[in-house]
């Protein structure tokens, strides 16, 4: 089994539909940004890396093999397109992030006069290539600072007897799956384990799409790491008799002052967390930090359709007439939130802004 969820190569693109995941592997070819903007939409390619990467990409198959006359026609398939596959999921900002950097590129390369239209139209190609290799990378650091991070904090509170291999809970899946590759706070507990520091990572099962007992369960037996498999109601119950050092999950999208949006959940597992004194980090690439937004109240949260609760398959669990509600992420305010791990160090919420404004020259 596969844990590549995107394969590319110039002019072919397949993803891992990941609503057959764990039962079967089975790659889907996207022809375009029609086929992108569906599988991103159905859900076949989720998480928020994985999600902006895709959607690019499906535009760059799109026009590999077109000729345009002009670069005014190509900007505009390329502003017209990027903002259609934004669409296709509005909570996670990743896919916006990117669109707005390879609109931003196509304006500067339609002014430049040196650059002719083929010009044009490589260089809109490789950026959107690079984004693969960047993404990996950037998880690999985001797992070497994450890891740091929770190994300083254990030996920080804990007796030196006890500051060994630790437990982690993790919510969703971050992985291999939701990313180019390595994952981000799956990347944590990764480089966890390749420090030989990981005792036990406990996953959440995750409902209603069950992405942690399908996807992440998946990706770490498939690792052979030291897994349990909990269910979403257990979180206190674990946090209270496991010892767990640290809670590290993901984001869709953090607001400028810490708030993080991330997978349904979260939020309750970030106000247990709490309670219990165990660090709560979210590891997120800068390409999910949104500083447009001064706070979650801004965030647009997707809710998904009844069917995802009602039925697991094809199989209806829900007594048939009752009303649902499924919001498929929830805002984690930041005061819940004990770092902000990325590619360029921890942040704590309220250092977040000034931090990435310096980094990002603003
Ligand atoms: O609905 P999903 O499966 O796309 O939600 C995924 C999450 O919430 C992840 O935690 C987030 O996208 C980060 S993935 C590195």
């Amino acid at each position: 089994m596969s844990l590549q969820s995107i394969k590319y190569q110039r002019g072919s693109l397949e993803i891992l539909d990941q609503l057959l995941l764990p039962v079967v592997s089975k790659y889907l070819t996207v022809r375009g940004v029609e086929d992108g903007w569906k599988v991103i939409n159905k859900m076949q390619v989720r998480g928020a890396p994985a999600i902006a990467i895709v959607g690019c990409l499906s535009l760059a198959v799109e026009i590999y093999p077109e000729e345009f006359g002009n670069k005014k026609s190509l900007r505009q398939e390329i502003e017209g397109k990027l903002n259609y596959l934004v669409s296709a999921r509005p909570t996670a900002v990743n896919m916006k992030i990117s669109a707005d950097e390879l609109i931003t590129l196509a304006n500067e390369l339609t002014k430049d006069d040196n650059v002719t239209v083929e010009d044009m139209k490589q260089r809109f190609l490789n950026a959107t290539e690079a984004m693969l290799e960047k993404d990996i990378a950037d998880n690999r650091a985001i797992g070497a600072n994450g890891a740091k991070a929770i190994l300083e904090h254990v030996a920080e509170t804990a007796s030196a007897a006890a500051a060994g291999p630790v437990r982690v809970l993790t919510h969703c899946n971050t992985g291999s799956l939701a990313t180019a590759g390595y994952g981000t706070a799956l990347g944590v507990v990764r480089h966890l384990s390749e420090l030989g520091k990981l005792e036990h990572v406990y996953c959440t099962e995750t409902r209603p799409y069950n992405q942690g007992a399908r996807l992440t369960a998946y990706e770490l037996v498939h690792e052979k790491l030291p897994a349990t498999l909990v269910l979403d109601s257990m979180v206190a119950a674990l946090l209270r008799v496991k010892n767990v050092a640290a809670v590290v999950v993901g984001a869709d999208r953090v607001a400028a002052n810490g708030d993080t949006a991330n997978k349904i959940g979260t939020y309750q597992i970030a106000v247990v967390a709490k309670h219990h004194g165990v660090p709560f980090y979210v590891a997120a690439p800068l390409t999910s930090i949104d500083l447009q937004i001064p706070s979650g109240d801004h965030i647009i949260i997707e809710v998904r359709p009844d069917r995802e609760m009602t039925h697991v398959g094809e199989h209806r669990i829900a007594a048939p007439g009752i009303n649902c509600w499924n919001p498929a992420f929830d805002v984690t305010p930041a005061s819940l939130v004990t770092g902000i791990i990325t590619e360029h160090g921890v942040f704590k919420p309220s250092a977040l802004k000034a931090e990435i404004t310096k980094l990002l020259n603003l």
